[in-house]
């Protein structure tokens, strides 16, 4: 590529950075479509958050992706923000406007996009959420809006879920030893948002007992590393389908690099840069 005086400059700002994959994503499509940016990580720490967003903006940086551990405090670095980042309360995306940044949250539409992918449909149908950290979070606010008829979330510390997602009606709050009281007549679309069974620990599930699989109709591991989890290979045992979490990872990066640049990502680029992450 050529940088010259036009090059646009973008990032991912986060603490620990190295292992981070969006560079290599955004490059990808900036290659594929022509554009003129560099996307580049920011190693930042929570104390120095605010002055390097303010930087970044003074830098003329047309826009950031957010990670651990700043996509909550990151709200209160921007002029602006879209619905579901309000709603969901945490910022992965901001984009630079004529005052400061716009923060969006495309893990949300990341999810909604993978579930659209795979043909899982939500609507008026029950749920079962394992997970109630920044993840379960968009995921909660995607199952919302496409109208799950009942949610039962599982976590491990079940003060935290009921803080998180104690206000909503149609949801109900268990630990992941109390699974047998969620209703045995009915099937039950899964959403694994822990990070139990993410390499190295590839072995791990957060659900011990197998006869909780039985309950499943179809399984959505968030993780993505390994490609097959143990949660998964369970739910495929049983003849069901399981997806890891690589398209939620693509499609919320092609969302953002939409809203970076103000353009569609066409389907074939998007299924392109999956086949480079999963050969
Ligand atoms: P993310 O942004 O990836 O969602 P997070 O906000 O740290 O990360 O959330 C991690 C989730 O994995 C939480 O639901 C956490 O449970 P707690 O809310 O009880 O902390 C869950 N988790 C992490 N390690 C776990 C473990 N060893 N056993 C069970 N749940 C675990």
């Amino acid at each position: 590529m050529v940088i010259d005086g036009h090059t646009a400059v973008l990032g991912v700002l986060g603490d620990p950075i190295e292992h981070t994959g969006s560079p290599a994503i955004h490059n990808f499509l900036a290659e594929k479509l022509g554009d003129n940016l560099v996307y580049v990580p920011f190693h930042v720490s929570k104390k120095g958050l605010s002055d390097a967003v303010r930087g970044a903006y003074e830098l003329n940086i047309r826009g950031l992706n957010i990670t651990v551990p700043h996509k909550e405090a990151v709200l209160q670095e921007v002029t602006e923000l879209e619905d579901s980042a309000l709603a969901i309360g945490a910022v992965n995306t901001v984009v630079r406007s004529r005052k400061g940044y716009k923060g969006f949250n495309t893990d949300f539409s990341g999810f909604m996009r993978e579930l659209d992918y795979y043909s899982v449909i939500v609507y008026n149908k029950p749920v079962i959420l394992l997970g109630a950290g920044g993840a379960a979070k968009a995921v909660m606010y995607a199952l919302q809006k496409i109208g799950a008829s009942r949610i039962y979330v599982l976590n491990r510390s079940k003060s935290k879920a009921r803080e998180i997602f104690g206000n909503l009606k149609n949801v109900e709050i268990l630990g992941f030893d109390e699974w047998n009281k969620i209703p045995g007549n009915e099937q039950y679309i899964c959403i694994q948002c822990t990070s139990v069974g993410l390499s190295p620990n590839d072995g791990e599930c957060v659900i011990k007992d197998d006869e909780f699989f039985d309950l499943v109709s179809v399984g959505v591991d968030l993780i993505y590393k390994p490609k097959e989890t143990v949660f998964m290979k369970k739910i495929r045992e049983r003849g069901r389908d399981a997806h890891n979490g690589l398209r939620m990872l693509i499609y919320q990066a092609v969302s953002a690099y939409e809203i970076f640049m103000d353009r569609e990502v066409p389907n074939d680029i998007a299924e392109a840069l999956y086949e480079k992450l999963d050969p």
